[in-house]
């Protein structure tokens, strides 16, 4: 297994805080597809091919989204050594798996914006329990929006007379995936886990049993250990739902919409609010065309959130950051 050296001018403990802080993002069942490669004088972010869903991601455009909020961590885990970071996405030599190249762009002086949302990527965990009511107040969605800009993206607020669409978008992508017996077998090898593994979901993160009355959150992570519902704590009614978009198709556009995604969860969470993905819209070929449609032509959809008031919930596993090593 390789060893933590010195890079950017980092020391070996630095380079490995900083690799864990990126191993911090999300990921499509936790499945931590990022690997970082440390040189003297640059980072090379690989994606690990045993880490590919093929029957819920065939594309692999799920991985790379996980890959670039790895990538946004990794910023601002630099910036706050003191490092201004230089990123080439997708850079022209090297392997196929390289996804980023990072070098140092001289000192950094993190911006008070930027140590906020370094210090929310410890507090941002998805949660899957039911929201709170309250809605989000206007200026916390503006932020939410400025976050997603700042990373070259677009993220569209659902609005209401559209939720009936989606609805019913979501629910057919939802049967569709559950009629496939490889979706159904690749959820239940990385459901369910428990805590103590280093990758997948665990089943103490699922959240609540499903009921059929259940609108938006559908997938069940608990591989039939979720705790039981609390008369009376059903789903909020009204949540805000967002679609984080890219402009264009293809892996760069990918990799800019993790980031924006991550930026706009840490936003979130510096903000005190919470959030889930659900995916499934966006990974049935035939939903995501009918949402894109829905959103303009000009706009990809990337990842569908909602987000709201919620309790604390406990961070999952991660891998040793050694083994995030190339
Ligand atoms: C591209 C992507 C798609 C995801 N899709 C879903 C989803 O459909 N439903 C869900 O509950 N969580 C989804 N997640 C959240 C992951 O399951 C979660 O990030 C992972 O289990 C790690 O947990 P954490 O976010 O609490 O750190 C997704 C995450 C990513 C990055």
């Amino acid at each position: 297994m390789a060893e933590f050296t010195p890079t950017l001018g980092l020391s070996t403990e630095q380079a490995e805080e900083v690799v864990r802080i990126a191993g911090e993002a999300p990921s499509l069942h936790n499945r931590q597809p990022w690997r970082f490669r440390l040189l003297p004088h640059s980072i090379e972010l690989h994606y690990d091919p045993r880490a590919r869903l093929p029957a819920t991601d065939p594309r692999e455009r799920e991985l790379r989204i996980g890959c670039g909020a790895a990538l946004l961590n990794m910023r601002l885990a630099l910036e706050h050594e003191g490092i201004s970071p230089v990123v080439t996405l997708l850079p022209s030599t090297g392997a196929e798996s390289v996804l980023a190249e990072i070098r140092g762009g001289g000192s950094s002086n993190m911006s008070p914006q930027q140590r906020v949302l370094y210090r929310a990527i410890a507090d941002r965990h998805t949660n899957r329990r039911p929201f709170r009511e309250t809605p989000v107040p206007v200026e916390q969605r503006h932020s939410l929006l400025e976050s997603v800009e700042r990373e070259g993206c677009w993220l569209h607020i659902v609005e209401r007379g559209e939720l009936g669409r989606l609805e019913g978008m979501v629910h057919r992508a939802h049967r569709a995936q559950l009629a496939d017996p490889r979706f159904r077998e690749e959820l239940a090898e990385w459901t369910g886990h428990a805590a103590e593994v280093s990758e997948g979901v665990p089943a103490s993160a699922a959240g609540p049993e499903r009921e059929a009355q259940d609108q938006w959150v559908l997938r069940d992570y608990s591989a039939g250990k979720a705790e039981p519902r609390v008369p009376g704590k059903d789903f909020e009614y009204d949540p805000l739902l967002l679609v984080v978009c890219s402009y264009h198709e293809g892996r760069a556009a990918e990799l800019r919409a993790g980031q924006a995604l991550q930026r706009m969860l840490l936003t979130a969470t510096a903000n005190g609010l919470v959030a889930s993905l659900m995916s499934q819209v966006i990974e049935i070929d035939e939903t995501r065309e009918e949402l894109r449609r829905m959103l303009g032509e000009s706009l990809r959809p990337q990842a569908l959130l909602r987000v709201g008031h919620g309790s604390r919930t406990a961070p999952t596993p991660r891998h040793e950051p050694r083994e995030l090593l190339l």
